[in-house]
């Protein structure tokens, strides 16, 4: 479960000061679980209290099995509105999270982010690109409500921050994945008939992009140091 973590901040980690890591929409952790594995600590804001549980069991099975208490800090709270615990992060991570807001909502919730991260910190983002095949079907997944491309997604930043990566990454689902995504697509297509009462579901075999690979846009940015700053606001 924690070989998996592919979030590209394992790269930048030895570059991060002892200032936690702060994750925004941690939902069941895969990379909680990965970066406190790694040694660093964090904090997670997530706004469902059953997803916070399954989180904070997957922790207690971890020091469980390997006798180590990972340092994790679990807040069910609802992002931008928060408490934490420190003013400022070595990293905020973003992940799988903005395409379930309208591109306005989304700005804010990184400005938010902007002002958590410390100088010489980092932001890490990954969004739904447009390339997604869920946007190739308007109306089918109305929780998706904005899918990026890289230039939206870069200017969210201005000159205070630096771009270390942008790309879009193309992930073939495993077995389990595309079991987890057959179970939430079943369901959400129940709901999705019991409200509008004419849809059969046979229409899951039109819909369902079970082999399709998952089209994201990852972004990694840099917040410029207080020396680069000042420079910047002559
Ligand atoms: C798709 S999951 C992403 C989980 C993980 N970050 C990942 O990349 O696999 C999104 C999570 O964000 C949570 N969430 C959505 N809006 C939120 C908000 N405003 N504040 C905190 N958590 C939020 C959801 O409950 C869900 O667990």
């Amino acid at each position: 479960m924690i070989e998996i973590c592919d979030n590209p901040i394992k790269n930048y980690l030895k570059l991060l000061s002892n200032a936690p890591i702060l994750e925004i929409g941690s939902g069941t952790g895969s990379d909680t679980l990965c970066l406190g594995h790694l040694g660093k600590q964090v904090v997670c804001v997530e706004k469902e209290e059953s997803v916070i549980g399954q989180l904070k069991s997957r922790i207690d099975k971890y020091a469980l099995e390997n006798g180590i208490k990972l340092n994790i800090t679990l807040l069910n709270q609802t992002f931008p509105n928060i408490t934490l615990p420190n003013s400022e992060y070595s990293c905020v991570v973003i992940s799988n999270l903005l395409h379930f807001f309208e591109y306005e909502t989304a700005a804010i919730h990184v400005e938010k982010a902007k002002s958590l991260v410390e100088p010489e910190g980092y932001i890490y983002i990954k969004a739904h690109s447009k390339n997604h095949p869920f946007n190739k079907q308007p109306g089918h997944y109305p929780h998706y409500k904005h899918f990026y491309d890289e230039t939206e997604l870069v200017s969210f930043f201005n000159s205070e921050f630096q771009i270390i990566d942008c790309s879009q990454i193309i992930t073939s689902p495993s077995q389990l994945e595309k079991d987890i995504k057959s179970e939430w697509i079943k369901r959400y297509w129940e709901e999705f008939c019991r409200e509008k009462n004419n849809t059969t579901l046979d229409q899951l075999k039109l819909l369902n992009p079970l082999d399709d690979p998952e089209i994201s846009i990852e972004l990694l940015v840099k917040r410029k140091g207080l020396i680069g700053n000042l420079e910047h606001s002559f």
